[in-house]
């Protein structure tokens, strides 16, 4: 390929925490972006948060905070759940940053010079939480048509944006480039909408204060739809004095991914803005589906809204990743399960990738000395398998081009089971045993360039693994770029280099967990207050924000959520001893702890194996939430929780001098 290539994901609103719609988005485009990397482009990918307007301004008065502190908050959990994930983006945008500032109004005065911007008057009715203002036949039954929740009359002098002057380019444009909105139902909804009439749109607003100011228009604030969509092009640098290279070399994007709420913004206002400035409009945007979980839309009175770091801890980056990319076609809207999550951990993760690199390495440890083994005579069989590692690599050139995530992935699956297939019909445990030992080396050979070959393939989607799979087959520790040249080579393991057997790259999961873990996963979810705070971005739908239905105690974020003494003192902290740690078998995350309170002594299961060896543990005074109601973890009853500062991606435990006695009371 060789060319550029522009990906952007929404910004996401400030006024809650990310949530797993969020990370889903993200997600799909740092995949993208890998692969595209992969087949050789030079590639530009963005993600950021959207920072202003009435939302964001209303949510940090509610926590008692300016909106620049809240959103300063946001960013950080925005910014550590990309980290968790393994998501790359090469820039991250705030919309508070002066570069964005200067390049939405570097817009602005193009799009008024071009005379499209006048004074009026506005009058309608106003959804806050949609920051949309809508009229009065677009309203149902008195309602936000969008989101259902009430709406407030508003009439307030605005600054208009003529988008009736384009409805007509706008329709040739839609016409002419079939691929502009995808998936196809997505555009004609777009066609059926701009067919019906364009209205001039309001872009300021002098209700609230918080965003950037109309360029001479005291009073004044830029819509936020306005301001956001320009985020796209602030990032590369435009309307500085000099953009330089990343704004001539990447606009227009490629591809703005969205969800299906957001369409309207991206099919509509957004190039008919970028028409009225002169500048070119973005080959694609793609909206996705929307996730409900367990059946239901995530809502915060059903407490279900899934909070990514909580299933980041039960279950690990790589399998999150491929579930949401495998589970459902693009496009389409999906649910999420823990069921289903741990079906595809079991059986295409386990059972299938692992036990292949499992079996394959093991067999080359027992049979060829623990070094990769040489090919002796290729048969049809092996041709076969060449063959269709080709043929695999640049079928899934095309299934990326549409976002064919999932076709991309059962195509790789398809791949590895021929690979388990084969070992299964050529059984080099048999061949060993007759003395054949070309034949055991040809086959083992096979598998294992067949998995070098897998571990591209795979680094877009599961980057940990594909590192992992390398080293195992006895490859060099080496960093990415990957190249999808390299899974068109054969023969590019090196023959001689040592594997490096260990321990199963996806423990199963058993049945009798799945309750557990889901339960834990769970309630995590229903107690962490930074999962309450999650819930705030309810998403419905057809629409964007839901109402805050919880008490107001518990919807506050951490840290700013004012309690009573009463309230904090129904907590007991006491001073606990590590007397012995260990390992929760088939857990990743977890350590079981026994402490010593001075008059007795309990189990602990604690979610720190990633930033402490139990060796490390012993002795240490901690400090235990003593009064928290026991809970089962992967079988085993947790009777508290130490507390620990939450540091990049791990922990750091809370500790107490060694001189004072276990037990002790902490207020
Ligand atoms: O709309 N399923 O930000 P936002 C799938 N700031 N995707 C989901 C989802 C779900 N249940 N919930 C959210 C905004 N998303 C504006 C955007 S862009 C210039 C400004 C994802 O924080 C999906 O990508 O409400 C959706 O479009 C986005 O989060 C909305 O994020």
């Amino acid at each position: 390929m060789g060319g550029t290539y522009y990906v952007t994901t929404p910004i996401y609103y400030v006024n809650d925490v990310p949530h797993i719609g969020h990370a889903y988005t993200t997600i799909a485009a740092d995949a993208l972006a890998r692969f595209r990397r992969l087949a050789g482009e030079s590639v530009f990918f963005l993600t950021g948060t959207d920072e202003h307007g009435q939302k964001v301004e209303r949510a940090a008065q509610e926590r008692g905070l300016t909106p620049q502190a809240l959103a300063d908050q946001m960013v950080v959990r925005f910014r550590h759940l990309w980290d968790r994930l393994n998501i790359q983006p090469d820039d991250f945008i705030r919309t508070t940053e002066d570069r964005h500032r200067r390049a939405v109004e570097a817009l602005f005065q193009l799009v008024q010079e071009k005379g499209d911007i006048y004074l009026g008057e506005y009058e309608g009715w106003y959804c806050t939480p949609d920051e949309s203002f809508w009229t009065e036949t677009q309203l149902v039954d008195g309602r936000c048509p969008e989101c259902g929740r009430p709406v407030e009359r508003l009439r307030e002098e605005s600054y208009f944006f003529r988008m009736s002057k384009y409805q007509q380019p706008l329709l040739r444009h839609l016409e002419e480039n079939p691929g502009f909105i995808l998936p196809e139902s997505r555009r004609n909804e777009i066609v059926r909408f701009v067919q019906g009439g364009l209205r001039d749109l309001s872009i300021s607003r002098t209700t609230f204060e918080w965003g950037i100011p109309v360029p001479d228009g005291p009073g004044h604030v830029l819509y936020v739809w306005f301001d956001a969509l320009t985020n796209y092009l602030s990032a590369l640098g435009f309307g500085q004095e000099d953009p330089g290279t990343p704004y001539e070399r990447f606009w227009p994007a490629n591809l703005h991914l969205i969800g299906k709420d957001i369409l309207r913004f991206h099919a509509v206002y957004w190039p008919t803005f970028l028409m009225s400035a002169g500048l070119p409009l973005p080959r694609c945007v793609f909206a996705h589906g929307w996730w409900t979980v367990e059946g239901k839309k995530m809502s915060k009175s059903l407490r279900n809204v899934v909070e990514p770091n909580r299933l980041l801890d039960g279950y690990g980056t790589d399998p999150i990743r491929y579930f949401l990319l495998r589970e459902v076609p693009f496009g389409q809207d999906g649910d999420f399960s823990h069921r289903a999550l741990i079906e595809r951990i079991n059986s295409d993760l386990a059972n299938d990738l692992g036990n292949l690199l499992h079996r394959t390495v093991s067999m080359i440890s027992r049979f060829c000395g623990g070094h990769v083994p040489k090919t002796a005579e290729v048969g049809a069989a092996e041709q076969g398998v060449q063959r269709t590692a080709r043929e695999t690599t640049e079928a899934l050139l095309d299934d990326l081009e549409t976002l064919g995530f999932q076709p991309a992935l059962k195509r790789i699956w398809e791949f590895i089971n021929s690979i388990n297939k084969y070992l299964d019909e050529r059984a080099p445990w048999s061949l060993a045993k007759a003395g054949d030992e070309s034949g055991v080396g040809t086959t083992l050979y096979t598998a294992a360039e067949a998995l070098r070959i897998i571990s591209v393939w795979i680094w877009p989607f599961l980057p940990d693994t594909a590192l992992k799979m390398r080293s195992r087959l006895g490859m060099a520790e080496e960093s990415p770029p990957l190249s999808l040249d390299e899974a068109r080579a054969w023969e590019l393991l090196p023959s001689d280099s040592a594997v490096r057997p260990g321990p199963p790259l996806f423990p199963r999961i058993e049945t009798d967990e799945v309750a557990e873990i889901k339960r834990a996963v769970s309630e995590e979810v229903a107690d962490s207050d930074e999962a309450t705070a999650g819930e705030g971005g309810t998403p419905t739908e057809t629409g964007k924000k839901g109402e805050a239905e919880m008490p107001e105690d518990e919807v506050l974020q951490e840290g700013v959520a004012l309690i009573d003494y009463e309230a904090f003192a129904r907590v007991s902290l006491r001073a606990a001893r590590v007397t012995s740690a260990e390992r929760v078998e088939k857990s990743r995350n977890l350590l079981k702890l026994s402490v010593d309170l001075g008059d007795e002594e309990r189990t602990v299961v604690a979610g720190i194996a990633g930033s402490y060896t139990p060796e490390e543990l012993t002795g240490k005074v901690v400090v235990l939430v003593a009064n928290l109601k026991p809970r089962k973890l992967m079988g085993i009853e947790s009777q508290g929780m130490v507390l620990a500062a939450e540091v990049g991606t791990g922990y750091a435990l809370v500790t107490l001098d060694h001189s004072i006695p276990p037990g002790t009371p902490i207020q």
